[in-house]
């Protein structure tokens, strides 16, 4: 297998660097891409905050300047022979572009479990596809295999001088964007573009901090930095997928080392909320890994108390699976601490339910989930929309204990927000008779009480589930318990509400999972 030489064999140091950034072809591929001011933000921080959008580079990532730096550098003889690479991810589809613009034949090898979709762009961009094996370390073995026998250069994706001096243009930009920054963060997978951009930085305005953020469910430089030489994590969370590596590289990790000013980690709930954030500004959706520097940002500035300073956040990448947004925006008010989920324990009585719903007053109740368990005592789950941070929510823990309710707060449990709140309920212990209707109500704050409230205290509610989408209509499947000689006066009511109703008691779903008998 041939490697593309590193320029020298002694470490490059800045002023290398340096030279090589400025020499770095990448607009022959790449554009400058604008720096952004967000208006909302800055003004929600008092901060000027800015964003750094990779996301309009043709491949939708900053990752082909660092491949293309590399490939348009190999002598005639390593272009004719063509190069290798083995990614699921973007940096599959900067060699893909660069490849073709460069006229050298780039083979990418992903493992067999890649989506469709992405295999798809790297098809499109002119790349030529290998699918083997079940995960990276084995699509990895397959591209040094075939570079073995084909004479292919291997590109790296991060751990190469080239690359890094390639993503280090992005400093290059920033500084001739905004001579007046304080603050750069930038996103930290296994390395490269924090790497670059900072030996940069340091070369050229050694004031302007330069801070790497990692997911903190793969913070691989955050352990190297920890043991002082570059370590393995057993695992990594792969919902930031652009950033989850396992280790970080040699070179990468050396310039890190020395030219990072700070590094700190963030939840993947965090980073969610910076989607938003990113959405809400500029209405560009940005993948995961893309909004990691944006949620370093707000943890930094809130950490540190910043203000008035001039801050930019690399925007790296907007190749997102787009279902994935569903998880995303479920997770982004947890991430800003503007939704909290209780579990609590209430009374199994009429009229239980709506006393428990005057404590939270008219805030929005953004979920509320209830089954009947047995006579004496019910289990919710209930997610409150919170305008006043985690002070709010510890409001709420206290008021609904000084009422004799035993709560548990499950705002930062991910087995309950991943699994727990999607199963409750299931068929009651006891005979009910039993009868399940939706409903639909416009969405307001404090609709849910109002909806509790026009329904009266007469019948048992004996199932619950309610989830606002944040769009304008709320829905709602409620089971009441009522005899057969109160359906009539029920019915009347029911109409008189005003609402949308169906009756749904012989819903096959019901009948199958939650009703007391299938027939
Ligand atoms: C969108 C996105 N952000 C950040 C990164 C991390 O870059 P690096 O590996 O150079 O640290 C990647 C890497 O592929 C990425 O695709």
């Amino acid at each position: 297998m041939q490697q593309a030489q590193p320029s020298r064999v002694q470490p490059m140091d800045g002023a290398d660097y340096l030279r090589d950034i400025l020499r770095a072809p990448v607009y022959e591929v790449a554009m400058t891409s604008p720096l952004q001011t967000m208006k909302r933000l800055s003004e929600r921080f008092n901060n000027q905050v800015q964003l750094k959008r990779e996301d309009r580079q043709p491949v939708h990532s900053f990752k082909l300047r660092g491949a293309h730096n590399m490939m348009a550098q190999l002598t005639e003889a390593q272009k004719k022979a063509g190069v290798i690479a083995a990614s699921a991810g973007n940096h599959a589809q900067g060699v893909a572009l660069s490849g073709s613009r460069l006229g050298v034949k780039a083979t990418i090898v992903m493992p067999r479990t890649t989506p469709a979709i992405k295999v798809d762009a790297v098809r499109g961009f002119g790349g030529h596809v290998v699918l083997h094996g079940n995960n990276f370390d084995e699509a990895k073995g397959m591209a040094q295999q075939l570079a073995d026998e084909h004479g292919y250069t291997f590109v790296p994706p991060f751990d190469h001088p080239q690359v890094i001096a390639g993503q280090g243009t992005i400093g290059l930009e920033l500084v001739q964007q905004n001579g007046h920054l304080d603050y750069i963060f930038l996103p930290v997978g296994g390395g490269g573009i924090a790497a670059g951009v900072a030996v940069l930085i340091k070369q050229l305005m050694p004031n302007i901090k330069v801070i790497g953020v990692e997911a903190e469910d793969s913070a691989c430089l955050r352990a190297a930095l920890d043991a002082g030489f570059p370590v393995t994590l057993d695992r990594v969370g792969t919902f930031a997928d652009g950033v989850a590596v396992k280790r970080i590289g040699d070179e990468s990790f050396r310039l890190c080392q020395q030219y990072l000013d700070d590094s700190i980690t963030v939840s993947s709930d965090a980073i969610c909320a910076a989607v938003q954030d990113i959405f809400e500004d500029t209405r560009a959706i940005s993948e995961p890994s893309g909004a990691l520097a944006l949620a370093g940002l707000k943890q930094y500035v809130e950490k540190h108390q910043l203000k008035d300073k001039q801050l930019a956040a690399v925007l790296s990448g907007a190749n997102t699976n787009f279902h994935s947004l569903r998880y995303v925006s479920e997770r982004a008010e947890l991430g800003e601490k503007r939704e909290g989920l209780l579990a609590v324990t209430i009374p199994e009585q009429t009229g239980a339910f709506f006393n428990f719903c005057q404590i939270l007053g008219d805030r929005a109740v953004t979920e509320f989930n209830y089954r009947y368990g047995d006579d004496h005592l019910a289990n919710i789950f209930v997610g409150v929309r919170l305008l006043g941070g985690q002070e709010e929510l510890d409001n709420i823990l206290r008021d609904l204990r000084q009422a004799g309710y035993p709560v548990e707060d499950l705002s930062d449990d991910e087995m309950a927000k991943v699994h727990v709140r999607y199963m409750i309920g299931g068929r009651p212990l006891a005979n009910l008779s039993e009868r399940l209707y939706s409903f639909e109500f416009p969405e307001y704050p404090g609709a849910l009480l109002h909806f509790l409230q026009t329904l009266g205290t007469h019948w048992n509610i004996s199932l619950f589930n309610y989830r606002n989408h944040g769009s304008d209509y709320g829905r709602v499947l409620c089971g009441f318990e009522i005899g057969d000689q109160d359906l009539l006066a029920f019915t009347a009511h029911l109409r008189e509400l005003g609402y949308g109703w169906k009756d749904e008691t012989s819903n096959p779903a019901y009948r199958f999972f939650l009703s007391k008998t299938t027939d």
